[in-house]
């Protein structure tokens, strides 16, 4: 393996975490069961971010077309994701971590809702990592819904600079990521976090998502490692 101790850390990673249904049935197993070896692999994750300096991690838990799929695996990924939030948050919160919802949340009802915005009320002041947790999001929604938020708020058109538009997207406040991790092979953003990936480095792995953990993580870290960033200038 390269050394990459003096290359830069990302401050941001995002992840598509992709692959649970193929690694289901790869094993003659249902889907849900793809879903619970996932949320094994998110944990790994959050360890191997926070060992490794990361300071943002984003993870496409549900997109906006999530929606589509059948009610019974919309309702696993739905209990799972309620599960996952009443076993784990305590010891995220003892880690350090601060859990950040983006995306439409208010779709899961309003209990979900609710437990959401207190575990980010509990976590607030955490500061080791920021977890971003992408449910119910979509790209394209997140801009139209930040362009009806510029209307409504009466910004005038001249002052509606990338800097202000941005500050109305549901990251605000959030650093745009620096790599983004897809697993399972597909090489697309899949109306991800459109806008902010504008100068993300991808690394696309085939590893399914319920496979991916420490190695992995730090095998992307060493690719962004080795990686020239320039940001659309040229080089000097
Ligand atoms: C993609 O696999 C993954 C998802 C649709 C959801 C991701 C959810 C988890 C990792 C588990 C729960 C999350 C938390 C936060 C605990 P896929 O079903 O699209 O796989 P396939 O492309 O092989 O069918």
């Amino acid at each position: 393996m390269a050394d990459i101790s003096s290359h830069p850390i990302p401050r941001h990673v995002a992840i598509i975490m992709d692959g649970n249904g193929r690694w289901a049935a790869a094993r003659k197993l249902p889907r849900a069961a793809g879903h619970r070896e996932g949320a094994k692999s998110v944990r790994r994750v959050i360890e191997a971010a926070i060992g490794a300096g990361v300071h943002y991690l984003t993870l496409f838990a549900f997109s906006s077309e999530n929606w589509a799929r059948p009610a019974e695996e919309v309702s696993d990924l739905t209990f799972l994701m309620k599960h996952y939030l009443r076993s784990e948050l305590a010891e995220l919160h003892e880690q350090g971590v601060r859990l950040v919802v983006i995306g439409e949340r208010e779709r899961f009802g309003p209990a979900l809702a609710q437990e959401l915005e207190a575990a980010e009320r509990k976590t607030a002041e955490n500061d080791r990592l920021v977890l971003v947790m992408a449910l119910s999001y979509g790209g394209r929604a997140d801009i139209v819904r930040a362009a009806r938020r510029a209307i409504e708020a009466g910004i005038p058109a001249v002052e509606l600079t990338e800097k202000a538009f941005s500050h109305l997207l549901y990251t605000d406040g959030i650093p745009d990521p620096d790599l983004l991790i897809r697993t399972s092979g597909e090489r697309r953003i899949s109306n991800f976090l459109l806008w902010q990936l504008a100068y993300a480095e991808m690394v696309f792995t085939p590893v399914l998502w319920p496979d991916f953990g420490a190695d992995e993580f730090a095998a992307a870290l060493e690719d962004y490692a080795l990686r020239e960033r320039r940001f659309g200038a040229r080089p000097a």
